[in-house]
């Protein structure tokens, strides 16, 4: 065992075991085994393989579907964990579910976002990372520090080797993703268009205008989720109807709910769609079945920022931000 990382245990929770084992190969790092048992009622019961007692533990889950499992299964780990007598408990959140609901847009709303920052936070987190939450202010809702990691630089990465940027717009999908996309156009030196989005219901979404030129332009859509797909085929309607010569989508979580797998390949077939990227902090992606889909992987940035909170004097210093744009992303297909 490499020597950074002495009296330290990575776990991989059961959304996030293949990322977990990616990371564990690439910092050469011991994984723990826990057992995961559900009784017949759908309790579920976490429990560490190996004494934790003084270790300095990592844990990796997302929170993706079924969110309401995965999220109570890392808080019985972490509850687990800390009982355990764990010296410090990591948790690396590749997707963070209920980022979503980070505000009360209308009456009688709950920010369920800060509920469940307080409900990782109480079972024994003494340090999060997540990767590309939806709003980069809810990292007021711990209390504990937080890293929020940009995936974008690892998607660019693997677009940058296969296409040229010459002609490209980097597009934001709507008012929300405006911060990232504007860092991806500073950064690459292109222009940037953005969509007025909105909602006439849940899981609907209508682009009412766009700012910026697209015609005869490649355009990457930046954008957080693809959920339902909704924003995203929207988006390319948007687009297509002002000329876009080709549209390539860059994301960071790709959850691909209900019937988003269908349309989106169909949307490639129909050639509006050329080349989707997204990460793998949901690993359901690798069992669906989209065209043109290539899935980055986010081990690399995650590793590094694992050695720099285990291993302060690691060789990329102190400065989680220096970390990014150096990170290339692994293309997993
Ligand atoms: C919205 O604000 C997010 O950034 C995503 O654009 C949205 O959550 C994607 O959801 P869907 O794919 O269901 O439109």
């Amino acid at each position: 065992m490499a020597k950074s990382f002495d009296n330290t245990v990575l776990i991989g929770l059961s959304a996030s075991k293949r990322l977990a084992n990616n990371i564990a190969k690439e910092l050469d790092i011991d994984q723990c085994d826990v057992e995961i048992k559900r009784f017949a009622d759908g309790e579920i019961l976490v429990n560490s393989k190996q004494p934790l007692r003084h270790k300095h533990v990592i844990v990796v889950q997302s929170t993706s579907k079924p969110v309401n499992e995965t999220l109570m299964e890392l808080l019985i780990a972490l509850d687990s964990f800390k009982r355990a007598d764990a010296k410090s408990i990591f948790v690396v959140i590749p997707y963070y579910g209920y980022a979503r609901q980070d505000r009360k847009a209308s009456g009688r709303e709950p920010i369920t976002s800060k509920l469940v920052a307080k409900l990782i936070e109480n079972a024994g987190a003494g340090h999060i990372t997540i990767v590309d939450v939806h709003s980069s202010q809810q990292q007021g809702f711990f209390e504990v520090p937080v890293d929020i990691l940009p995936a974008i630089y690892v998607l660019m990465s693997a677009f940058e080797r296969r296409r040229s940027l010459e002609n490209a717009v980097i597009v934001s999908p709507d008012y929300g993703s405006v911060k990232r996309a504007r860092t991806v156009a500073e950064e690459f030196n292109l222009p940037i268009v953005i969509m007025d989005k909105r909602r006439p219901c849940a899981n609907q979404a209508e682009i009412c205008n766009v700012l910026g030129e697209v015609e005869g332009k490649d355009c990457i859509i930046t954008d957080d989720i693809i959920d339902t797909g909704g924003t995203l085929l929207a988006s390319c309607k948007a687009l297509k109807d002002r000329g876009a010569k080709s549209i390539v989508v860059a994301c960071t979580h790709g959850l691909f709910s209900g019937e988003a797998e269908k349309n989106i390949n169909e949307a490639v077939e129909q050639g509006i769609i050329s080349e989707l990227y997204v990460t793998n902090s949901n690993e359901g992606v690798h069992d669906l079945n989209i065209r043109n889909l290539t899935i980055v992987d986010l081990s690399q940035l995650l590793s590094k920022a694992i050695k720099i909170y285990v291993n302060p004097k690691c060789e990329y210093g102190n400065s989680i931000s220096k970390i990014y744009k150096s990170t290339k992303g692994k293309i997993l297909n």
